[in-house]
Order: structure tokens, then sequence, then C-alpha cells
């Protein structure tokens, strides 16, 4: 039985904010989602999670994630807040993993191997080390003279000879998890930091004997710690290289790596061509042959294969195959586009469905609306489905036209096939195939052009 508890219950103060330094946000996700889901990858589910500092917010902020929340009401070392977890685990068998909050970049073939590098040696504790060439800040693997892993040593109590060491403590380590609960009561705070230091473990069992092992990796990135906001934009930087490499490896191309955020959640398919300042983030899917042109931002959303997307912003919506939007159009909130569509320049969807091979070419707002097939939207045309209180639905049935600058003052359908002539203000229901004008008669006075001038000059 795996387990793991996650550390997150400190300020940051070093990140200078009002939000807790776990929540701040790489390529969209807080730091601490990034490391529940790594763990969720590498088979560990339902995570207890150390919450302290403006606990509330992040237990808000995690509402939507399978954990277990503890809470450790005063900060008084990591060793104290691995207690805070004992009503839940201490008694139990098993292998107990502690991560911190802070480190987005772990991986979780890391953590499998990790751990059954652990289970297998069947340590008390193992320890996720690196070698860094600049170890200040973090723990020290020490080595007795025989070479043996037997203590960790803090960067703030240390010896000069101590911190020459470049082995350092990842702070992720592994429990046997009987022994934890054994030996966790013995630490105390003579310290520096007058913390119960969750380190001191490895001291503390070692010296009774029993096995402690390091787990050394190269890809030192894996575990760095965010402390500030150099840091966060550093994670950052990796993870989006890391994301960007991946998806070039299968087949698809960035017109320019370094600008484009792809999320952690989001699948690309082959030949998918990326434009520079592209954002796809939330739980996306970019179908085969697609091109998401420059500063695109798409976040939930499905596009299916063969569409084109310029420069345009797309929440919440799926798109279908062979598409044209954008450039400059905003679908929002809940909106199914079909295959052949055309979504043109300062068109806004809210809520609503375009059925295959409808077209709305330009400067319109399409507001909770079922738009059926191979309708034409003209220029300007919207739907007008707020009356200041309730929101109300505009039916559009198949190959209706509607002329340009047409107000559909919903409710409101149309029938399939109705045309709606140019700039009429549409308040009941057009039956199919009939043509509705709802727009006064046009009037011209002969020569009154002319009349109007000399008047207005001589006035
Ligand atoms: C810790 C390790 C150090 C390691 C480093 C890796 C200890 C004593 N030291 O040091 O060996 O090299 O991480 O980054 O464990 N936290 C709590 N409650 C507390 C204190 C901390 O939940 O009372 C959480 C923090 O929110 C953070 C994590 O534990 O996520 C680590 O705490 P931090 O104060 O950053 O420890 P370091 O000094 O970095
Ligand atoms: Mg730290």
């Amino acid at each position: 039985m795996r387990r793991a508890v996650i550390l997150a219950a400190g300020k940051g103060t070093r990140m200078k904010s009002k939000t807790p330094k776990v929540l701040h946000k790489i390529l969209g996700q807080s730091m601490v989602e990034h490391v529940i889901q790594t763990l969720n990858e590498a088979q560990i589910k339902t995570p207890i999670v150390v919450l302290g500092h403006e606990a509330e917010l992040v237990r808000e902020a995690l509402s939507n994630q399978e954990i277990t929340a503890v809470i450790q009401e005063e900060q008084l070392g990591t060793g104290h807040a691995v207690m805070q977890t004992e009503q839940i685990i201490g008694d139990l068998d098993g292998t107990t993993i502690v991560a911190l909050g802070d480190t987005p970049l772990l991986r979780a073939e890391t953590v499998d191997a990790f751990i059954s590098f652990h289970e297998k040696e069947k340590a008390a504790i193992t320890v996720l080390t690196t070698k860094l060439s600049d170890p200040t800040g973090y723990g020290r693997i020490i080595r007795d003279q025989a070479g043996h892993f037997s203590k960790i040593v803090e960067q703030k109590d240390g010896t000069p000879e101590e911190l020459s060491v470049g082995e350092i403590n990842s702070g992720l380590m592994c429990f046997n998890n009987r022994l934890l609960w054994e030996s966790i009561h013995k630490l105390e705070t003579n310290n520096a930091q007058k913390e119960y230091y969750l380190t001191d473990l490895i001291g503390i069992l070692s010296q009774k004997g029993e096995k402690v092992k390091a787990f050394c990796i190269n890809d030192s990135d894996e575990v760095f710690g965010v402390n500030d906001r150099k840091m966060l934009s550093y994670a950052e930087r990796v993870m989006c290289a890391r994301i960007n490499e991946n998806w070039m490896v299968e087949g698809v191309t960035f017109e320019n790596e370094n600008t484009a955020r792809i999320g952690r959640n989001v699948q690309v398919s082959q030949d998918v061509i990326i434009g520079s300042g592209v954002e796809i983030l939330g739980s996306s899917t970019i179908g085969a042959d697609t091109y998401v042109g420059s500063n695109t931002y798409i976040f939930n959303a499905e596009v299916g294969m063969n569409t084109t997307i310029l420069n345009s912003r797309i929440t919440d919506t799926k798109i279908g195959n062979h598409a044209q939007i954008g450039p400059y159009a905003h679908l929002r909130q809940g909106n199914i586009i079909g295959d052949n569509t055309r979504i043109g320049n300062f068109v806004e969807f809210k809520g609503s469905t375009f059925n295959n091979d409808a077209k709305a070419a330009h400067l319109s707002y399409i507001g909770d609306s079922d738009i059926g097939e191979n309708v034409n939207i003209g220029c300007g045309a919207i739907t007008v489905n707020y009356d200041g209180f309730n929101k109300h639905r505009t039916i559009i049935q198949n190959n209706a036209f509607i002329g340009c600058n047409a107000n559909l003052i919903a409710p409101v359908t149309i029938g399939e096939g109705a045309i709606i002539a140019a700039g009429s203000t549409i308040t009941q229901n057009v039956e199919a195939n009939d043509l509705a004008i709802a727009r006064s008669k046009q009037e011209n006075k002969k020569s009154y052009a002319e009349r109007l001038r000399v008047h207005l000059k001589n006035k």
C-alpha cells in the first residue's frame, strides 16, 4: 500500500504575495496541483495535503481534487507537519511518500522508480537526492567513513565541511510507515530554526541500525523547489520546454517553441502547427492537421481536424473539422461548432450551437442560440438574448439567411430556409421559407439633398 503526504502549510515569504506559495501557477495549474497530478500518474491516489497558511484558500482552490486535507495550525517544521497526519495513517502498514508542495517539476516515472527502489531495498527511509554545483539552502546528504548515508544536515546547522557536500535532499522521502511513526516523536527542536526537522529521522533511524538509503537522480530540475518569483518563472520555462519538446517528437510543429504555452492536460495530434504566443491550457485537445495561429488562447476546448484558428480566444467550446475561426473571434461558455463552419473577425459566440456549414463571417454576437446547418449570418447581425433580467434562446433553422445588421430579439425562432432582410429587428417568429422585413420603408425625396445644403448653409 502506497500513500503520499504533501507538505503545503508554509507561507512562502519570499514570493512576496498575498497568495500562498503553493497556489502560484505554472502553465495554468497551481504548483501543488502539479504535485498531486504527478503522484496520481504514479498511481498514488488521494494524497494527504498538509495545509496551514491560508488553509481555507488552498482547500477551496483544491476543491475539485481527490485529496484528504489536514491542518497544521502552527508551522513548527516539516517533521511537525507530518505529525499532523498521524490520525489518518499512524497505524497502517506500507510505504509513505512525503513530497513538498513547491516542487512542480517532479516526474511520475521518477516517483515510481524511487518508490520501487525503496521497496526493493526494504529501507526504513529513502531520500531522493541530486548533486548541485551550488547546494546553498538545501539539506546536505552526509555519509560516514564507510560511505553509508548517516544523516541530513540543514544549511543553517551545518559545519563548513558538511556544507561543502554537493549532494542534497530534494525533500522527497519514502518511509516504511511503521518505522516512521515509531520514531517521529523522537524529533526535537534543538537546531538553528527551533523546528521539528523531518530530515532528523535519517540520523535517528540510521543510529538504530535501520536501513537508510539515498536515491540520486541526474536531472536536478526535477526537484527544483520554488521559493521566489524568479524560480517560479524558471520552473515555468522548464516545464514548457519539456512539454513542447515532447509534442515536437510526436509530430507537432512550433513556429516559436519559446513562446507557446501548452498545458499538461492538453492533447495535440500529428501535423498540428502552433504559432507564436499561442496558449492552450486546461484540458484541451487539438485534432490532426489543425493550424493554431499566433496569439490564440484556448482553454478547455476540443478542436477537430484540419481546422484553422487565427488569433482568437476560445474557452469551453467544441469545434469540428475543417472550420475556419478568426482572426479575432471570441468563443466562450459552452459552444458546439460544427464542421466546415466559418466564424470570422469580431464575432462572439456564447452558449450556442452552430451546425455544419454555417457561417458568421463578420461582426456578430451569437448568444444562447441554436443555429442549423448552412445558415448564413450576415455582417453585424446579432442575437438579442438578454432583457436585463433573463437570458432567452434564439433558434435559427437549416438554410436560413440572416441579413446584415439584423437584430433577432429572443426568444425567437427563424424557420428553415427563411430570409431576414438586412437591418430588420425581428420580434416575432418567422416561418419556414418566409421573407421577413422589419424596417421602415425607404423614401427618396427628389433633389432634397441640394435644398438641404442650401438651407443649412444659410442658417
Ligand atoms: C526542506 C528540507 C531540506 C531540503 C529542502 C528541499 C527539512 C528540515 N529540510 O528545507 O533538507 O533540502 O526542503 O527543498 O525538512 N512545511 C510545512 N509545515 C512546516 C514547515 C514546512 O508544511 O511547518 C512545508 C512548506 O510549505 C514547504 C515544505 O514543507 O512546502 C518545505 O519547507 P521549507 O521551509 O521550504 O523547508 P526548507 O528549508 O526548504
Ligand atoms: Mg523550501
